[in-house]
C-alpha cells in the first residue's frame, strides 16, 4: 500500500514513520510512505505557497497552484483510491474508516496549515475529508500520521501476530479487556486468578465480560451503536 503525503512541514512526518511497527511495515515492503514538500511545487522565487484570504480575515491560505501541480504530477504516475484532506471539518476518524482505507492501494493525504487551503482544492481534487476529533491543531501533519498509523497496522502481515489487530479495542465495537504481565503479585496487587488458571474457554469468557463492563462504564455510546 502506498501513501503520498503533501505538506509544508515534511520534517514533522519523519519520526512517526521511522520506528517500530511502521518502520517494519516499510522494511517488509508492505507500506510505502512518500512525503512531498509543497514548497518544491511553488514557482515563486521565495518558494511561498500561501497568500491572504479574499474577503479579509486573519491567517494565510495555502494556494491552489502548488497543490494542483503536486497532485497532478502524482496522478500522472498512478491512480489514487482516495485523496484525503485532513481538517477539523471532516468526518470523525474511527476504526471503521481505518478498516475501509486499509483495503485500498494508493492514498494521497493533503495537510493544511495556517488558516487552511483554498476551497477549490477541496472541490476539485479531494475525495474524502477526515477529522481526528473536535479540536483544532496547528496543521494536518499529526492527524495524517495518526490516520496512516491506524491504517498500516491493519495491512495483513504488518503485525507479527496477525490476530492482534483483530483483537484491538474497537474492532468488535468494544473496548479492550485489562491486560497484565509478570509479576503475578506486585506489592500485593495481584493479577486476576482466572488469567493464571490456564483455562482458555473461561479466560475468553472473562475477557469478554471485562470488555462489556469497561465499554458500559466508559463508552456506553458504543453499545448503543
Ligand atoms: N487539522 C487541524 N486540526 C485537525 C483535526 N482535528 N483533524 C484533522 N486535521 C486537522
Amino acid at each position: 500500500m502506498r501513501f503520498d503525503i503533501i505538506t509544508v512541514l515534511p520534517d514533522l512526518l519523519e519520526s512517526p514513520f521511522a520506528h517500530s511497527i511502521l518502520q517494519r511495515a516499510k522494511n517488509k515492503g508492505l507500506a510505502e510512505i512518500h512525503v512531498h514538500n509543497l514548497r518544491d511545487y511553488s514557482t515563486n522565487k521565495h518558494k511561498s505557497v500561501d497568500d491572504y484570504p479574499y474577503g479579509g480575515g486573519s491567517g494565510m491560505v495555502l494556494q491552489i497552484e502548488p497543490f494542483a501541480r503536486c497532485i497532478e504530477q502524482l496522478q500522472a504516475e498512478r491512480a489514487y483510491d482516495e485523496i484525503i484532506y485532513m481538517t477539523p471539518d471532516g468526518e470523525t476518524f474511527n476504526q471503521d474508516i481505518a478498516n475501509g482505507l486499509s483495503t485500498k492501494g494508493n492514498i494521497m493525504i493533503l495537510c493544511g496549515h495556517y488558516k487552511g487551503i483554498d476551497q477549490r482544492i477541496r472541490d476539485i481534487y479531494v475525495t474524502k475529508e477526515i477529522s481526528i476529533g473536535d479540536y483544532v491543531l496547528s496543521g494536518g501533519e499529526l492527524p495524517a500520521a495518526i490516520v496512516t498509523d491506524a491504517i498500516i497496522r491493519l495491512i495483513p502481515g504488518v503485525l507479527s501476530d496477525e490476530t492482534s489487530a483483530l483483537s484491538d479495542s474497537f474492532q468488535d465495537g468494544l473496548l479492550d479487556a485489562p491486560i497484565y504481565t509478570r509479576p503475578a503479585d506486585w506489592k500485593g496487587h495481584k493479577v486476576p486468578d482466572i488469567l493464571l488458571s490456564g483455562h482458555e474457554a473461561k479466560i475468553a469468557t472473562w475477557k469478554h465480560e471485562q470488555q462489556l463492563k469497561r465499554t458500559q462504564e466508559r463508552r456506553p455510546d458504543l453499545l448503543n451503536d
